[in-house]
């Protein structure tokens, strides 16, 4: 049986009188990569944030490794739809910050190259493109050797060409480093796309998930059976 990383139970959220989640419930397996989708205003942002201890759950826990989560969750990084990065550090500082040794350069210079910036170290932020600053922004997560990755919509902003090879490049790049992955996104494609399984979010809950055996296959049956499980999605949100 594979290891839970992370087990949310019926966990509650909410602020003043409004109740935006109740009873959520979701396991995450150790190296699992799992999109979470829904409505808009659905409390998507609000379960990830309580994920890297952002803030609090209103009831229920949330369990990592057995140990109930308080307070910031040092093993996590988060990537937003905004890179965050700090305009007056080039690109290899903005990945290192206050790391500083020569093997933790060296390994940042190995982590820009897996995000294929080797050759923009000494660019500033920027001078870079959208796509380009949301590497970087992946580069400097990955440095800090997360065991989960939170990413929230961080492809948002970007054009749909450069959506996709963000895509696949950070599937590649989670999965060759087992980094169980949790993805807020708004795109249901995108969740089919990347995801090995995806959880539902609707009426303040998790609603459903829904195993995606098909996911980035090459042949046409696996790719209609994508499809199929994009369509199934959508109907599952909006009935
Ligand atoms: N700090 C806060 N104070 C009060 N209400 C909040 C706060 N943060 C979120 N909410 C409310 O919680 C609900 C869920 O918000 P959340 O950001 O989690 O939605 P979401 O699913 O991420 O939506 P989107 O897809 O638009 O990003 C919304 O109604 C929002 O107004
Ligand atoms: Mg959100």
């Amino acid at each position: 049986m594979t290891q839970k990383l992370l087990e949310i139970i019926n966990v509650g959220k909410s602020y003043g009188q409004s109740a935006v989640l109740s009873n959520a419930s979701l396991s995450i397996s150790e190296g699992e990569f799992i999109a979470l989708v829904g409505m808009s205003g659905g409390g998507k942002s609000t379960l990830l944030r309580m994920l890297a201890g952002l803030e609090d759950v209103s009831s229920g826990d949330i369990i990592q490794d057995g140990i109930k989560l308080e307070g910031l969750n040092k093993s996590a990084r988060v990537m937003f739809q905004e890179d965050r990065l700090l305009p007056w550090m080039n690109v290899l500082e903005n990945v290192m910050l206050d790391k500083r040794n020569r093997e933790q350069r060296a390994e940042a210079l190995q982590l820009l190259k897996q995000v294929e910036l080797e050759d923009y170290v000494q660019q500033f932020p920027t001078q870079l493109s959208g796509g380009q600053r949301q590497r970087v922004a992946l580069a400097r997560a990955l440095m800090a050797h997360p065991r989960l990755l939170l990413l929230d919509e961080p492809l948002g902003a970007l054009d749909a060409l450069t959506r996709g090879k963000m895509q696949n490049l950070i599937h590649k790049v989670c999965q060759n480093k087992s980094i169980t992955t949790f993805l807020v996104t708004h795109d249901i494609n995108e969740a089919v796309r990347m995801a090995d399984r995806i959880a539902i979010i609707k009426n303040g809950t998790i609603w459903r998930t829904i195993d995606n055996p098909y996911r980035g296959k090459e042949s046409i049956a696996d790719k209609e059976k994508e499809v199929e499980i994009s369509e199934k999605i959508l109907a599952e949100i909006l009935n």
